[in-house]
């Protein structure tokens, strides 16, 4: 009777824990689809490269060029209304300090939260689409780049 009123708590308290880990496993939104063969080493197919291509040409270029090269040859000095240029996405400069969760957010946010010009494209472009777009700037990345950005976080 003691024993049962110390562990009837506990078991609720550790049936709730589990339930709630479980959850946050199963969570995460629809079954990815199957993807061809991922490019040797990275998480993308040469597919999505291809969408990717098309959609950067569609949707970014204009800002961060045709190659992800960048159009301004200083993207880390500010504009004269205080922000920054559209930086190149090709691996020269800072984007892969970032995993792909926090690219997909900026991405989906754009810069109007700190003064910046990015548009946001939650409501533009489909989740496969934004995850395309990543996949071509990242295949500018060198085997070197794409390491460092591994150990950034990577695919997460
Ligand atoms: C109108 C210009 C413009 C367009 C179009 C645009 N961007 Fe940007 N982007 C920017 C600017 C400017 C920044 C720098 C942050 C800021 O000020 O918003 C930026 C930043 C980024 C960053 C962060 C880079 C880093 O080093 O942290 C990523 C990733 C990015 N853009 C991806 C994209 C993708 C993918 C598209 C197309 C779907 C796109 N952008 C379209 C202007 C643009």
């Amino acid at each position: 009777m003691h024993i049962k009123t110390i562990f009837g708590p506990l078991v609720l308290l550790l049936s709730f824990a589990l339930g709630s880990c479980s959850e946050s496993e199963t969570e995460p939104g629809p079954e990815p689809e199957p993807e061809p063969e991922a490019e040797a080493g990275r998480w993308y197919s040469q597919t999505q490269v291809d969408t990717g291509t098309m959609v950067f040409a569609d949707n970014c270029a204009q800002c961060h060029g045709d190659n992800a090269e960048g159009l301004v040859s200083d993207w880390r000095a500010r504009l004269d209304d205080g922000s920054f240029p559209p930086p190149p996405l090709n691996g020269s400069a800072h984007a892969w300090h970032h995993p792909n969760s926090v690219l997909l957010q900026v991405i989906n946010t754009g810069g109007a939260a700190f003064g910046g010009n990015m548009p946001a494209f939650e409501n533009v472009l489909n989740e496969a689409d934004k995850l395309a777009a990543i996949a071509y700037f990242q295949s500018y990345w060198n085997d070197e780049i794409y390491a460092q950005w591994q150990k950034m976080g990577g695919s997460n």
